[in-house]
């Protein structure tokens, strides 16, 4: 079992409901929080305690029970996936039809969640034109039908139409679920392309064992580096004391401590590159000498000041001798009380540093560094917002990468390509 999603288990009006029972039992079994939507007429065949002790949730029928939580789109919108089982004639209509005048009917039409589900019914409702019709158009739709088997029906009727063994509803369930959590196989967008990516925090020596550094951990540079690889590019990363070991396939590593080491890294890869991405946190000054000794606290008395030089702006450098095709991309990693002081801030980076892309975030002591998810603004290089994205640092890394794209004019090394640099360069 993988990590727990969100299922939501239909439950329609039919004496199949009873072995919809070990559907739940078994997808609860196996680690999700299940929530159940019995249909009133489900209710008759297996009472509402069942459902609440199996499922371990709460359940109602109704539209208007804790109508405060909108639970009629809310569990919709939560789900990871929709099992209807069993899925009466009447069901099956309802669902094709698109109607939503019960709990199940809202929740189904609220989800984007994939939609399983497990027919039952007699032979001759299961074989009737309607029935096969509507059938046809969920399965257009991409809904996954599953049985129903042969065998003993309600009464003394034996044939098609009887629901599929809760093991088998379960399984299709899963396989549905795993596959729509399976990462979409990305563009190759990026193919044959260079990219060289910066990543990390730079650090000054102060003497032998005192550096000023910064609180980067470089896992944003690099989720660029994974993005840009799994689009095709053959990728660079200078790294700058990432917090964790990178351990990526056809990945080339160039391992730097000072912004000027970096300047010499990021500068020469860059000669080749059509992509540069400085995602690193670069000193903007280092000590004006560094002591050969250890700096010793009785020589300097209660006070020490340290003198410090600027490092020279290696992205606005890049910037302004960028190759006809090149494209630059920076970030602006900023602390501002409101979003509008932040794109300020971000605005008047962009035109001076002259990238063709600026990536400005927010970061403070909680936010931004250290941590797996990001919230960005992307800015052209003028300081008009172009994109906007938040989420995982990869979905922030592929987000960006699509502007590089666009930026680009589409397409890896074959395929276009910018040709100019920006009227900024
Ligand atoms: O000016 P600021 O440090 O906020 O700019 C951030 C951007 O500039 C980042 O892309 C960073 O990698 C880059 N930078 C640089 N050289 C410096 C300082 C920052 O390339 N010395």
């Amino acid at each position: 079992m993988t990590d727990s999603k969100t299922i939501v288990v239909g439950i329609t009006g039919g004496i199949a409901a009873y072995k919809a029972v070990g559907v739940v039992r078994l997808l609860v079994k196996a680690g999700h929080d299940v929530h159940v939507v019995p249909t009133e007429a489900a209710l008759r065949f297996v009472g509402l305690p069942t459902w609440e002790a199996i499922s371990r949730n709460s359940v109602t029928a109704s539209l208007y029970d804790d109508v405060a939580a909108v639970r009629h789109v809310a569990l919709g919108q939560a789900a990871d996936l929709i099992v209807v089982a069993p899925a009466t004639a009447n069901s099956l209509a309802k669902l094709a039809a698109g109607l939503a005048d019960d709990l199940l009917g809202t929740t189904v039409l609220a989800s984007r969640a994939p939609l399983v589900v497990a027919p039952a019914m007699h032979t001759e409702m299961w074989s009737n034109p309607a029935t096969r019709a509507n059938v046809a158009t969920l399965r257009e739709r991409g809904v996954v039908v599953v049985g129903p088997g042969s065998g003993a029906l309600t009464g003394t009727d034996v044939g098609e139409g009887r629901m599929s063994e809760p093991d088998e509803i379960v399984a299709a369930a899963l396989r549905v679920l795993e596959a729509s959590a399976a990462p979409a196989v990305p563009a190759r967008d990026l193919d044959g392309l260079r990219v060289v990516v910066s990543a990390g925090g730079t650090r000054e020596p102060l003497d032998p064992v005192r550096f000023l550094g910064n609180r980067s951990s470089g896992k944003q540079g690099v989720a660029f580096a994974r993005a840009a690889l799994a689009r095709g590019a053959q990728v660079t990363l200078v790294a700058a004391h990432l917090a964790g070991e990178v351990d990526v396939a056809g990945l080339a590593v160039i391992d730097v401590t000072t912004a000027s080491e970096m300047a010499l890294a990021v500068e020469s890869a860059a000669e080749i590159a059509d992509v540069v991405v400085m995602a690193a946190a670069v000193a903007d000054y280092r000590p004006a000498s560094v002591s050969e000794t250890k700096i010793k606290k009785d020589a300097e008395g209660d006070e020490l000041t340290l003198r410090l030089v600027k490092n020279p702006d290696i992205l606005a450098g890049l910037a302004a001798a960028r190759r006809p095709g090149q494209t630059v991309v920076g970030f602006a990693a900023e602390t501002a009380p409101t979003r509008d002081e932040l794109l300020e801030l971000g605005r008047t980076k962009a035109t001076r540093k002259g990238a063709d892309l600026l990536v400005v975030n927010l970061v403070g002591w909680a936010a931004g560094f250290g941590s797996d998810d990001n919230t960005v603004v992307v800015l052209d290089g003028a300081g008009s917002v172009v994109a906007e994205s938040a989420g995982s640092k990869r979905a922030v890394a592929d987000a960006v990468l699509d502007e590089v794209v666009r930026v680009r004019g589409g397409g890896g090394a074959g395929v276009g390509g910018a040709g100019e640099p920006s009227p900024s360069a």
